[in-house]
Formats: C-alpha cells, structure tokens, sequence
C-alpha cells in the first residue's frame, strides 16, 4: 500500500557541495511524508561506497559512464544536457509505470534544462540553489542586464544587498574571462528560465539573508529551508540523521577524531578548501609556514590531488603540532571541542556550516561565490575575518600568522564567538517546528498535494 503523500525527484549536479545541501533536503521531505527518489549519475553511483540508506536512488546519465575526468565544461555541459533530458525523461517514464508517479522535479540549478523536461512530461518543477541568494541575486541582475559586465564602477549597488567592491563580487562577475562556459552557467543558464519554476528553493534561511529574501520574494516563488545540515547537529527532530551520506571521498574518521580528541579546547585550527580548490603551489607553500609558525595545532585537509604541493618533509616536521588528512567528517570536526578556528575558502556549505555550528571563520576565498561569503562572513554576520592576499593574490605566511591571532586570542575574536551563539540559536530555530525553513518546507509539501 502506498502510503506517501506525493513523490519527488531530486536531481543535484554531480559534485560534493551540490549534493549534500540536496540530499539533506531530501530527507526533510521524507520527514513530512512525501516519497523521495534522488537521483545521481550512473558514475557517481558506481563509485561511491554507500548513499544513506533512507533514500531510494536511481540513475541518469550524464554522458560519461566511464567518468568525466579531464573533460572540460564546454564539452561537458551539452553532453550532460542532451543525454541528461533523455535519460532523465526515461527514469520519470519508468517511475511512472512502476506506479511510482513523479508529482515534481527538484533539480540543481546547474541543471537547468531539467525544467523542459518536467514541463514536456507534465510534472511540476522546483529548481533549488545551492549558492546564497546574496550570490543569487547578483548574478539574476547581471543575466536581466542591471548590472553591466564589465563592471564600470569600483563599487556595485544593488537592490537588497549592501555597496560591493569589485572584488567582493562572485568571480564569475568581477573576472568572467577564465571559465567562459561555468561563467555562461551559471550567470546566464541558471537565470534563463527561473520564472517559469513553480518553486525557488535556497539553501538558506530568513533571518541570515533578511533583506534579500525579502526583495526577491517579491518578483518570485522563493523558499529558503536551510541550512540542510543534518539534523542532529541543529534541531535534533530527525532521528538518527548524523551524516549527510554520500561521501565522493573517503574520510579518515578514527585518526581525526582520535587525534583531536588529545587536544585542549579551542586548541586547533581547521583548515579545509572544500571539495574542488586547487591552491597554487605558492599558496599552500606559504599556508603551510603560517601554521607552522602559529603557536595553534592544526588540522588540515589536503585532499589526495593537492598533497604533492606540500612542501618537502612538511608532513615529518610537523608531526605532532599537526594532522594532515586527505578528507575528513567535517560536521564532526567543526562540533568538536578542541575546533577554535576555520581556515576557510567560504564555500557556501562550509560557510553555513560553520554558522551553524558556531565556529570563527577566517576566510581566504578561491573563485566563484567564495568571495562574496566571505564578505557577508566579515561584515554583515561578523562570524569571521578575511585574510587579505598580496598584489598576486597570495596570502602571505604572517598575514595567516596574524589572522590566527586576531581570531584565538583578540577582542574581535570575542566579539565573533559571541555573534556566533546567535547564529548557532538561528540556524536551529529556522528548523524548529514554526521555524522560517519548517514553514517553507511544509508549505510546499502542502500546496504539492492539494493539486
Ligand atoms: C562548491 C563551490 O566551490 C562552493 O563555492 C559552492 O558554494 C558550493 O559548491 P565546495 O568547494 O566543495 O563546493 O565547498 P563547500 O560548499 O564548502 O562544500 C564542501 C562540502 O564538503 C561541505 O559540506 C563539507 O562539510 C564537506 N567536507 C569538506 C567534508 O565532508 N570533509 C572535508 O574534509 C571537507
């Protein structure tokens, strides 16, 4: 007997930092009572070790079973988007037979040719964001033409958000020249068709992003039901839910935590990049001194593809001071005791992570919207400081030096902890029952049955 109230399918865009904000979302909606299917590439599925056990998955293809490895977006993109529609159209037809009707589409809006395809098979559609709607917005008036690229003034105004300098402007607006297809995605592509949407979603919540909800609300159907972390870390009200549960990369749970078990509070210092920067071999040169050099233990993500930019015997040398690992449980980490500061590049999930946990953040942004969180991190929710790069955009040994400082030991240290208690009560009261995210979330689930 079918129980479900309706049924969903959720389609994230096959990296890291898509998929966990989807797949959380995934499990709220179970929670409510809809059926979930979510769906990954026939790649990733084959390669990843296990997909959380609540969630039933199914495959599409993006055109490269074999794996995607070198192959860039310009190629990439179009291959995913024609045998993406086909085997998406497919798997909603096999849903459909199986007795299993699609009553929506969520899908990643890097993926935005999703939308055709639910409006040819009749299905309703939501599109969710994984970035900011601070981001989100800027890129929406530069697709609507409000705002010229290239940018002609040093600073921006834009409605709902605070003056912006050029640099902290997603890098896809302020320097679109390097990654002319990503730049076309997700400026263009993304905003093409966000209208036509009968549900926005962002991996937010109000009280984070006030101003600009609220000024997008008006011209579109937005909901923001983050921060899609899991459970147990925030509000507690679904069970057993610890771990996003879907890991691209294998962590190194035992010795991280056991390691930082050993340590004092506030001790270490988190340092991580998240799931795609490549630092220049400068940059991890002079990160690697800075934390030598810092008086703090450290705990260092290096991911497998960037370790042979250490420098030479850095590992031997600081042996007991540090831990290198080359993926870790990063909610555990940032809910750890010993876990004084974040060394982050402000992705959007370790951001709102970070928030949520009430850990300081030092930002040190790569590209694409990490610059603008990191802005909003220092200025607006006062959760964090930025470590300010050179002529070359390099951040220097002693500025990391510094900023360690600053934010272990100094006033402005102080004051961050002390906003950071307040975002901590936020995030979880958004996803409390009657919070701002639970509202949204049932809405939808609401407005998704009675038609
Ligand atoms: C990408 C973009 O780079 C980012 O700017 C955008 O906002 C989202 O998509 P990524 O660079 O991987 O994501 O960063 P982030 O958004 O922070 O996501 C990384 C995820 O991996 C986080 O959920 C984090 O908890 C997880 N992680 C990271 C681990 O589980 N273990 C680690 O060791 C490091």
């Amino acid at each position: 007997m079918e129980t479900h109230r309706a049924h969903c399918l959720i389609l994230p865009y096959p990296v890291q930092g898509h998929i966990n904000p989807m797949l959380q979302f995934a499990k709220r909606l179970q929670h409510e009572g809809v059926k979930v299917t979510f769906a990954t590439t026939k790649f990733l599925f084959e390669t990843v070790d296990e997909v959380s056990a609540s969630i039933s998955v199914e495959t599409i293809s993006d055109g490269y079973d074999e794996g995607a490895n070198g192959i860039v977006q310009k190629i990439y993109l179009p291959r995913f988007q024609k045998v993406g529609s086909e085997t998406l159209t497919k798997l909603v037809l096999k849903l459909q037979d199986s007795g299993r009707p699609i009553d929506c589409i969520i899908y990643d809006a890097f993926l935005p040719w999703c939308l055709d395809v639910a409006k040819d098979l009749g299905v309703r559609a939501g599109v969710f964001f994984t970035q900011s709607c601070v981001v989100n917005n800027i890129y929406y008036h530069v697709h609507k033409g409000l705002l010229k690229l290239p940018l002609e003034a040093t600073e921006v105004d834009i409605p709902g958000l605070p003056p912006l300098l050029a640099s902290d402007l997603p890098s896809f607006v302020s320097n679109p020249g390097p990654y002319p297809a990503t730049s076309q995605l997700v400026v263009h592509d993304q905003m093409e068709k966000i209208e036509e949407a009968d549900w926005i979603f962002f991996n937010t919540f109000y009280r984070l992003e006030e101003k600009v909800i609220h000024w997008m609300a008006k011209i579109l159907p937005v909901k923001t039901i983050g921060p899609t972390i899991p459970s147990v870390y925030l509000e507690k009200r679904l069970e057993d839910d610890k771990q996003y549960g879907l890991n691209l990369f294998k962590p190194m749970t035992n010795a991280c935590m056991s390691w930082l078990n050993e340590r004092s509070i506030s001790s270490v210092v988190y340092v991580s990049f998240g799931s795609l920067a490549e630092l220049e071999v400068k940059q991890m040169e002079e990160l690697a001194w800075g934390l030598r050099a810092s008086s703090y233990h450290f705990l260092w993500v290096v991911r497998e593809s960037e370790s042979k930019k250490l420098p030479k015997d850095f590992v031997k040398e600081t042996f007991g001071k540090g831990l290198i690992i080359s993926w870790g449980p990063q909610l555990d980490v940032l809910a750890h005791k010993s876990i004084g500061c974040f060394i982050t590049h402000c992705g959007w999930n370790s951001t709102l992570e970070a928030l949520s946990l009430g850990v300081p953040m030092i930002g040190m942004p790569q590209w694409t919207d990490q610059s603008t969180n990191a802005k909003f991190v220092k200025d607006i929710w006062k959760m964090g400081i930025k470590a300010q790069p050179d002529e070359n955009g390099i951040v220097r040994r002693d500025v990391i030096g510094q900023c360690i400082s600053i934010v272990m030991e100094g006033e402005i240290g102080q004051e961050i902890r002390k906003n950071a208690k307040k975002w901590k009560d936020l995030a979880r009261q958004a996803l409390e029952e009657g919070g701002s995210s639970d509202e949204n979330t049932k809405d939808f689930v609401s407005k998704l049955i009675q038609s």
